[in-house]
């Protein structure tokens, strides 16, 4: 469908275009090169942490730092349900079972005394999300992980450059996952990383990001024989996507300035709207509104969502619970109770806010939300 104003733009310019061709005219190191390593570096710098590797996503990243962990058979992970299906994939694809926990309703992430309540011995790790691009309440599940002895990783996919009191989200659990997909705060197309002050966790990531392969140099423009040490995949970020990675990174800070100034004239236009809770986060919260999430009553909210795209307004459902998924339910047969979760997912609706989005567009979309509404009530 051809949108009048899509859930969201990318946001390119001639630098991303000139880095692209950049990588394509050498002629060579379209796959690793050393465009790869800057992007790593200057991701760690960022975040202020020892190591970052890139990914061919942020799914492969979430099952690569499992393994890292030694995640397998007969270990739970905690993961909300309130989150994209990969991170409670995740878990699965290394054998492991995700235990869902419900969200608090400040941020919409994990709930600490929810997860504190569903840890048993079997229980690894804590991998909770910031929603939206909201960090979440990471320091209280840090506590949790802290006290039960277990590993914290944080789904950080939708908050690039989100910080608490200073501290970037990304650099507060053990380790940490970004996602570079297409609708997020930079984009390489696909990809993602992992990033960690862990050098046993980096060292094994490597071996899992390319084929268990013992590489102390370049694979491919060296003649050196390289062992196989371990089982492997090919989860490698091309060269050509981390040279447009760099190129994005550069701009992160603006980008992000645009989001947030976008969001500040969205909450302007849609604070006086009857039915209508805005996102909102806590005190020193730095949220880079990867998505901008309202709220309005669960039986309005499909006919809101109607009511938009009949005007040409894109809006989405982020997210609809896993747990009730054909997968997760019947599948798998979960059957949980997460109240909040159900809720929340019944009320919220995700619309555009992208760095390219107009005044006038935010003008429309408030509009559209006022007059149905107004309508509703
Ligand atoms: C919270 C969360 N986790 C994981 C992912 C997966 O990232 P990717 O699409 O790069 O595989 C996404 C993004 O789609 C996400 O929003």
């Amino acid at each position: 469908m051809n949108w009048k104003i899509p859930l969201f733009k990318i946001y390119w310019d001639e630098e991303d275009i000139k880095a692209v061709n950049k990588a394509i005219s050498q002629g060579m190191n379209w796959s690793t090169g050393p465009e790869v390593t800057r992007l790593e570096e200057r991701l760690a710098e960022y975040l202020k942490v020892d190591y970052c590797l890139t990914f061919n996503s942020g799914t492969s990243a979430l099952h690569a730092v499992l393994l890292a962990y030694g995640t397998g058979p007969g270990d739970e992970v905690i993961v909300p349900s309130f989150t994209f299906i990969a991170t409670a994939n995740a878990p699965l694809f290394v054998g492991a079972r995700p235990v869902f926990a419900d969200i608090e309703d400040k941020t919409y992430g994990l709930d600490a005394v929810d997860v504190e309540r569903k840890i048993t011995s079997k229980t690894k790790a804590i991998l909770p999300i910031h929603y939206a691009g909201c960090p979440c309440l990471i320091n209280d599940l840090r506590n949790v992980a802290q006290r039960h002895n277990l590993v914290l990783i944080e789904d950080a996919a939708e908050s690039l450059g989100a910080d608490i009191n200073g501290t970037k989200v990304g650099s507060i659990g053990d380790a940490a996952i970004l996602s570079f997909c297409q609708n997020k705060v930079i984009t390489t197309g696909e990809g993602g990383a992992v990033v960690t002050n862990s050098r046993e966790i980096y060292d094994r990531l490597k071996l899992i990001r390319s084929h268990g392969r013992l590489e102390d140099a370049d694979y491919f423009s060296s003649t050196k024989y390289m062992d196989y040490v371990a089982l492997g995949f090919n989860f490698r970020m091309s060269n050509i996507s981390a040279a447009l990675g760099l190129a994005q990174l550069k701009k992160l800070h603006k980008l992000v300035e645009m989001r947030r100034e976008n969001a500040r004239f969205m909450d302007q236009r849609l604070s006086s709207i009857e039915g209508v809770t805005l996102p909102s986060s806590p005190n020193g919260f730095y949220h880079v509104y990867q998505m901008y999430t309202i709220r309005v009553a669960s039986d309005r909210r499909d006919g809101l969502q109607r009511y938009l795209a009949e005007r040409g307004i894109m809006t989405k459902v982020y997210f609809p619970p896993v747990h009730h998924t054909d997968f997760y339910k019947n599948k798998l047969k979960y059957d949980c109770n997460l109240p909040v979760t159900e809720a929340v997912a019944q009320q919220v609706l995700t619309l555009p806010i992208y760095p390219s989005l107009s005044k006038e567009e935010i003008n429309e979309i408030a509009r559209h939300i006022a007059s149905y509404q107004s309508e509703a009530l």
